[in-house]
């Protein structure tokens, strides 16, 4: 369970989170829309400990990060798998070492175990054999799927996704929605998925929240959603069209 509470961050003047709050329960799936640079991604580092509130708390299953070490906070992360909004691979690794990282740095598994789980993995996302490409060989939704190879290698009981199909064909997409799904579904993973993608909302979410002035608004369903009481998500979901 991943609990906040009353966060607030600035970078220099600009105060991007404002006394937001959220809980999301064991294997709940939740979706965070909201306009570009509204502080969706820094909302993902914050949770993750990639960055610190400035006031605030929150707690992963009931420790709180904002209180830990730096060696408490990387063991806590493990319980994460994190795909990065630009995919964020190792230029100078090939796909095989960058899907087995983690495994590699911070699990004893030998070799052979690290190879058979990527190239599990690598089938999972429909990139089966490209274990010996290199980053700068793939496209930019190739990236992406090895993205979300990586982060769940090490069967993470908690995936953040920052923008899963975002500049991804819509075959292509729809497979990573159902990936999410069934990750979801088969292992119980908590999901929190920030999107732009009306699709991705729909198919994967049970709640969504829209992040609108550093607070999250009260959530709706992709049932809810096209009827919202609220103005500012009907307008963002319609693309800011009239009625
Ligand atoms: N490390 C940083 N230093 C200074 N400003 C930052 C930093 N990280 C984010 N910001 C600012 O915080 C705001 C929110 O950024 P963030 O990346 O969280 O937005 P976003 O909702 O993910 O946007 P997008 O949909 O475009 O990815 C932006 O104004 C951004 O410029
Ligand atoms: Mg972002």
């Amino acid at each position: 369970m991943i609990e906040i509470k009353n966060i607030t961050k600035h970078f220099g003047t600009k105060q991007v989170v404002n006394n937001l709050s959220l809980s999301v329960n064991q294997g709940e799936k939740i979706a965070i829309i909201g306009p570009s640079g509204c502080g969706k991604s820094t909302l993902l580092r914050l949770i993750i400990g990639l960055q610190f509130p400035d006031s605030g708390h929150i707690l992963i299953e009931n420790q709180d990060i904002t209180q830990m070490t730096t060696k408490e906070i990387n063991k806590l992360r493990l319980k994460f798998g994190l795909l990065f909004q630009s995919s964020a691979l190792f230029d100078s690794m090939n796909v095989e070492h960058n899907v087995g990282f983690t495994l590699r740095e911070n699990f004893k598994f030998s070799n052979d175990e690290i190879q058979k789980t990527v190239r599990e993995k690598l089938e999972l996302v429909d990139m089966k054999g490209t274990e010996k490409n290199m980053p700068s060989d793939l496209s930019g939704g190739m990236k992406k799927r090895i993205g979300l190879a990586r982060a769940i290698a090490a069967n993470p009981e908690i995936i953040l996704y920052d923008e899963p199909t975002t500049g991804l064909d819509p075959i292509l997409s729809t497979n990573i929605e159902d990936l999410i799904v069934k990750l979801n579904k088969k292992l119980n993973i908590t999901s929190i998925i920030v999107t732009h993608q009306i699709s991705t909302i729909l198919r994967t979410a049970d709640k969504i929240y829209m992040m609108h002035e550093g607070k999250l608004l009260e959530p709706e369903t992709p049932k809810t959603i096209y009827h919202s009481q609220n103005k500012y998500i009907r307008e963002f979901i319609r693309g800011g069209l009239t009625e």
